[in-house]
């Protein structure tokens, strides 16, 4: 088998944000060492998945929270183990309320050479009301001393749709954040998760969020200031310069095999789909036990896998190659999915030409309608 991406997930946080539903724990931070140790061994006990790489993810939580030498244990594990190769892409996500010079420096030289901040907002308002820890001139400080370590490939993240923000929020968040002239930008539209403060707040009505038509505005707005700055959209929340796409998430919308290690991270393998255990202290005696816990695990039938792929590939802007799709699957796309293609293509939302299939603009915005479709 060939895994192509590996992901490492990093489960602790200093606080937890009102919005935020990923496993992720405040006041663990000093399982770190064990955890560490826990992943080292969950690599090795994993290496017969496959060598040849194309990426390395640490996400979280917040990776930012770990040691330069202890990224730098993990990467030399993975190019050991998995056969990382040098020039591959090596990603770290940074929260900009846990970073500094001489750290970023430290992270370069273990082989970190892409980092993603979670920037969020230009707002101090909205930045409290999420519950981040850092504000603007955190975030500014840190994209300083990335630039200043010699990170070259830098990405952020932005949300909109936040309680309370208007247009000229939204519009002063994008054009923040492009001053920064970074390489890639991803911004996404606020999910309430259940199970969040956010979701609590929103259950008894004390979250005034924008409404439906003023989020699909801020969308377009982001959309159209991105292509103004030179970052193409590829993906439905996703924005590069050319040659700084994240080859780590292009994974996962081409539906490649990847493995996840570390608690609650999700595996995608030879059409099984697994869970490693979600409590980090069970990850930890379990992983330096010799096995890593899993928590849910499910083999995909071929069209139930066929559906999943069709939504993967339609996030990304230019959509799915109907011949890559018939050797890929060994089935015709239109077997599937004729009836929703017709549907989706006279609503104006999908379309079809020059043999892939792709949303439009609107479908872009309205993307989750046709995905049920297809499901
Ligand atoms: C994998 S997360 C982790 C990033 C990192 N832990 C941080 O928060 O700085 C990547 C991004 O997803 C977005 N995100 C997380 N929860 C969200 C939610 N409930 N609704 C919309 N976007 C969300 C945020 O922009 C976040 O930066
Ligand atoms: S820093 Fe990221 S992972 Fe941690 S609580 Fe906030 S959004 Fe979630």
């Amino acid at each position: 088998m060939m895994i192509k991406g590996l992901y490492l997930h990093i489960p602790f946080c200093s606080r937890r944000c009102f919005y935020c539903d990923f496993n992720t724990y405040e006041g663990l931070e000093s399982l770190i060492p064990s955890y560490v140790d826990a992943l080292v061994a969950d690599m090795q006990a994993s290496r017969d998945l496959g060598f040849g790489l194309h990426s390395l993810y640490f996400g979280g939580g917040t990776p930012s929270l770990l040691e330069p030498s202890q990224v730098a244990l993990l990467i030399q594990q993975a190019r050991l183990l998995f056969k990382l190769p040098q020039d591959a892409e090596v990603t770290l996500e940074a929260n900009p309320g846990t970073v500094s010079l001489a750290q970023f420096q430290a992270l370069r030289a273990a082989g970190v050479n892409r980092l993603s901040f979670g920037f969020q907002a230009a707002q101090r308002e909205h930045l409290q009301s999420l519950g981040r820890i850092h504000d603007v001139a955190q975030s500014a400080q840190a994209w300083t001393a990335a630039r200043g370590a010699g990170f070259d490939n830098c990405s952020l993240d932005l949300m909109f749709g936040l309680p309370g923000q208007d247009e000229a929020q939204w519009l002063e968040s994008l054009n923040w954040a492009l001053g920064f002239q970074p390489e890639h930008i991803s911004f996404y539209g606020l999910t309430i998760e259940k199970g969040t403060r956010f979701h609590q707040l929103h259950q008894s009505g004390q979250l005034p969020l924008p409404d439906d038509e003023v989020q699909a505005r801020m969308y377009e707005t982001g959309i159209r200031l991105m292509a103004e700055a030179g970052l193409a959209q590829y993906e439905i929340s996703n924005f590069a310069r050319p040659g700084r796409r994240s080859r780590h998430n292009q994974l996962y919308w081409k539906n490649e095999d990847t493995l996840g290690l570390g608690a609650g991270a999700w595996s995608y393998v030879g059409g099984r789909r697994y869970c490693r255990v979600k409590s980090p202290q069970t990850y930890i005696h379990s992983a330096l036990a010799g096995k890593a816990a899993e928590e849910e695990s499910e083999v995909l039938d071929p069209a139930q896998a066929r559906s999943e792929a069709a939504c993967l590939g339609l996030r990304q802007v230019d959509g799915i190659d109907l011949a890559e799709w018939q050797v890929r699957t060994g089935s015709d796309w239109y077997a599937d999915f004729a009836e929703p293609t017709r549907k989706y293509a006279g609503l104006g939302l999908l379309e079809t030409a020059q043999g892939r299939v792709k949303l439009t603009s609107k479908g872009l915005t309205l993307a989750n309608e046709v995905f049920c479709a297809l499901l």
